[in-house]
């Protein structure tokens, strides 16, 4: 097949622009439009509610996009999740449940750690379930159940699209497995499916305001070190941040649970650094800004993400401000907010004038251990 960059400079940019597209067609393919409900496209070859423990394994920004779901899988559908990196993982020799279920995560189908994983798994009785981005690839033909992302080819060594495609077949997982538990009513269903289906919408929205990042984007190119700060499924989103923006820009940057920032990081808060707070008007809105008021408390360079709620609360000078819609609220705000997340990464890279395409040193697809 031939992809080309369409009007953009690079494929990234166009791979983030494509989200709304690309995470509605995936929203599509697990919901019931109509019925404001979520339907599989496929069948279970076990019963959810013998389930005892769900494990997950990936690596990169797919085992991210992991941990973001763990907190949808626990919330919605009441299932114990482990999660781990595919490199460790598969030389733990960790006890697996029986009736338990192995998700693997990965965008190419070809990681060679996250293959092995899906192995060991299988050789210990487990049911696999691949959320895959390449249909033929070899991961999707060794697993019982494949769900596939409908991301389309990804070409930029750093991953977007997969990424937010990936979160939406997660959230739609918790909700048909909640479902079928006896977990979710139809209404919480239902109002959690209409959530979701706003998603995509506010990543155009989010896209939209694109103009405000630049500022903010020249700032972060100055650093030698940043810090990203989120709480929830914001946690796992901060270590995405920090993570594209060192492929892309080189610079050292680490995301870090907010509620951990007094256990470390906060030694190093200081006029130079940016700290980077993702705040979105959920559930940990609050203790998130107080950690964000800890680190105006002693001088730092706070960047904001978040509403204009979050800054009004947050009443801290701020040396950025990255705008997000107040309507982006509740449990999946993580698809939304890795529209700026991956943005600020882009500009800075960009801004430095790095290859944001073809980082140096890195693999799209990384087959060999
Ligand atoms: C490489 C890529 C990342 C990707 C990771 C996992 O490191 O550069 O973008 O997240 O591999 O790849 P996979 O294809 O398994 O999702």
């Amino acid at each position: 097949f031939l992809v080309d960059k369409g009007n953009y400079r690079h494929f990234m940019a166009k791979e983030i622009h494509e989200q709304p597209e690309v995470v509605g067609r995936t929203l599509a393919h697990y919901l019931d439009l109509a019925e404001g409900v979520a339907r599989l496209p496929f069948e279970l070859n076990f019963d959810p509610k013998s389930l005892s423990r769900v494990t997950i394994s990936a690596c990169g920004t797919a085992y991210y996009a992991g941990l973001v779901a763990r907190y949808w899988l626990e919330r919605f559908a009441r299932l114990s999740v482990d999660i781990d990196i595919a490199s460790e993982f598969r030389y733990r020799d960790p006890p697996l449940p029986e009736k338990g279920l192995m998700i693997v995560v990965s965008q190419s189908g070809e990681t060679a750690d996250t293959l092995a994983a899906l192995r060991y798994a299988k050789e210990h009785g487990q049911h696999i379930l691949s959320i895959v981005n390449v249909e033929s690839s070899t991961i999707a033909r060794e697993s019982e159940t494949v769900a596939k992302t409908l991301a389309g080819p990804e070409i930029g060594v750093a991953s977007t699209k997969a990424f937010t495609c990936q979160l939406a077949v997660f959230a739609c997982l918790a909700l048909a497995l909640g479902r079928a538990r006896g977990v979710l009513t139809r209404e919480q269903e239902r109002a959690l499916v209409a959530e979701l289906i706003a998603a995509p919408g506010q990543m155009a929205e989010a896209l939209n305001r694109e103009a405000q990042i630049e500022p903010v984007a020249r700032d972060v190119a100055r650093a030698t070190s940043v810090l990203y700060l989120g709480r929830g499924p914001s946690f796992p989103l901060s270590m995405e941040g920090a993570l594209k923006l060192k492929e892309l820009s080189y610079i050292h940057a680490e995301g870090y649970a907010a509620g951990e920032l007094k256990h470390g990081p906060i030694a190093l808060i200081d006029y130079a650094m940016p700290v980077i707070v993702l705040a979105p008007p959920d559930a940990s809105l609050e203790k998130t800004v107080s950690n964000l008021q800890e680190v105006a408390a002693r001088g730092g360079h706070l960047i904001l993400i978040g509403s204009p709620r979050a800054r009004h609360e947050a009443a801290a000078e701020l040396a950025g401000y990255i705008e997000m819609p107040e309507t982006v609220a509740g449990a999946f705000s993580a698809l939304v907010y890795a529209v700026p997340v991956q943005l600020l990464a882009y500009h800075v890279a960009t801004f430095m004038g790095k290859d944001v395409d073809q980082p140096r040193n890195l693999a799209k697809s990384v087959t060999v251990e």
